[in-house]
C-alpha cells in the first residue's frame, strides 16, 4: 500500500493562524505552557520546535531568553511565523530563532543534539505517528525534555457523542482517526497507546496531563472575555487537566518526557 501523503497546513494555515485568539486556542498554549514551565531550565536553552507553525510557542521561548529551531514543512505556516516574529519580537529576540523549511531529516543538527524538543499537535499528522514520535524523542540529548502534544482519544469520543456524530464514532473506533475542526485527518490517542510508544524508546514519563478537559465547547473569543474570568478558566483547565480521574478526558493530552 502507497503510504499517505503528510498532512500539511498549506491551504489551512489562514484559520489555524487564529486559533490563539479564541478560548480554546488560548487555554491549550497557556496550559501546556504552566505544565512545561516547572521543568524548564535555566535560559539559554537549545529548543527544537518540531511543526512549529506560525510560532507561537517559539515567541513565547525566545522571550524567555532560549534558542529555538522550527522544523516546518508549511511554507504558509512559515510566512506567518515570519509575520508574528517580526510584529512581536524585539530584533534580540528574534535572533534566538532559526526557521529550518521542511521535515526533521533537513535539520543540520546532529540528532540527539537539543535540550528541549517541542512536537505540539505534529504526530497526529503523520500517516506513521508512532515512528514520527520515537524519531521525535531521538532529538533530545540523553536527559533532555520532550514536550508533545496530541489529540486525546476519549476526548475526541466524548465530542463525537455530544455532536452525535456517528461517521465521527465509527472512524474513531475503527481506525482512531477522526477530522478535526480544521477539516484535517488526525489520528487520536489514547493515554494507554501514548504511553506505550514512550516507553518502548526507553525515555521515562515526568508527568502527562489533559488539555481542554472543560471548556471544549464554548466559543467565545479572548478578546471577549474579561481578565479575572479568562484566569479563572486557565487555572480550571489546569487544576481539571492534571487531575488524575479526569484528564484522559483531555481533547489533547500533553505529555512531558525525559530522555
Ligand atoms: C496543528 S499545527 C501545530 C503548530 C504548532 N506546533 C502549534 O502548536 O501551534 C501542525 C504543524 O505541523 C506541521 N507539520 C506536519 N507534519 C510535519 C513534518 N513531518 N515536519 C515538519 N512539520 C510538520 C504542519 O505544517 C503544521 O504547521
Amino acid at each position: 500500500m502507497p503510504d499517505e501523503p503528510i498532512t500539511t497546513f498549506d491551504g489551512v494555515a489562514g484559520s489555524f493562524s487564529k486559533y490563539d485568539t479564541t478560548l480554546r486556542g488560548h487555554v491549550r498554549y497557556q496550559v501546556v505552557r504552566r505544565n512545561l514551565t516547572p521543568y524548564l531550565g535555566k535560559a539559554p536553552l537549545k529548543v527544537l520546535d518540531v511543526g512549529g507553525g506560525s510560532g507561537p510557542d517559539a515567541a513565547w521561548l525566545v522571550s524567555l531568553g532560549h534558542q529555538v529551531t522550527i522544523v516546518e514543512i508549511s511554507k504558509e505556516q512559515r510566512l506567518y511565523a515570519e509575520r508574528r516574529f517580526n510584529f512581536f519580537l524585539r530584533p534580540e529576540e528574534r535572533a534566538l530563532i532559526t526557521m529550518v523549511e521542511g521535515e526533521l531529516s533537513s535539520l543540520p543538527a546532529p540528532a540527539a543534539s537539543f535540550d528541549v524538543v517541542l512536537c505540539h499537535g505534529v504526530a497526529m499528522y503523520q500517516p506513521a505517528p508512532r515512528k514520527f514520535i520515537a524519531e521525535v524523542i531521538s532529538w533530545a540529548k540523553p536527559g533532555g525534555l520532550v514536550s508533545l502534544l496530541e489529540k486525546g482519544y476519549y476526548g475526541a469520543e466524548a465530542r463525537a457523542i455530544y455532536k452525535q456524530d456517528f461517521e465521527q464514532l465509527e472512524s474513531l473506533h475503527a481506525s482512531q482517526k477522526i477530522i478535526n475542526n480544521l477539516g484535517l485527518r488526525v489520528h487520536a490517542f489514547t493515554p494507554d497507546a501514548l504511553e506505550t510508544i514512550i516507553e518502548m524508546t526507553g525515555a521515562k514519563i515526568e508527568q502527562w496531563s489533559g488539555v481542554r478537559v472543560i471548556t471544549d465547547r464554548l466559543p467565545m473569543r479572548v478578546a471577549d472575555m474579561s481578565k479575572p474570568a479568562l484566569e479563572t478558566v486557565i487555572e480550571a483547565e489546569y487544576s481539571q487537566g492534571n487531575n488524575s480521574g479526569i484528564r484522559a478526558q483531555g481533547q489533547m493530552l500533553h505529555f512531558i518526557i525525559r530522555r
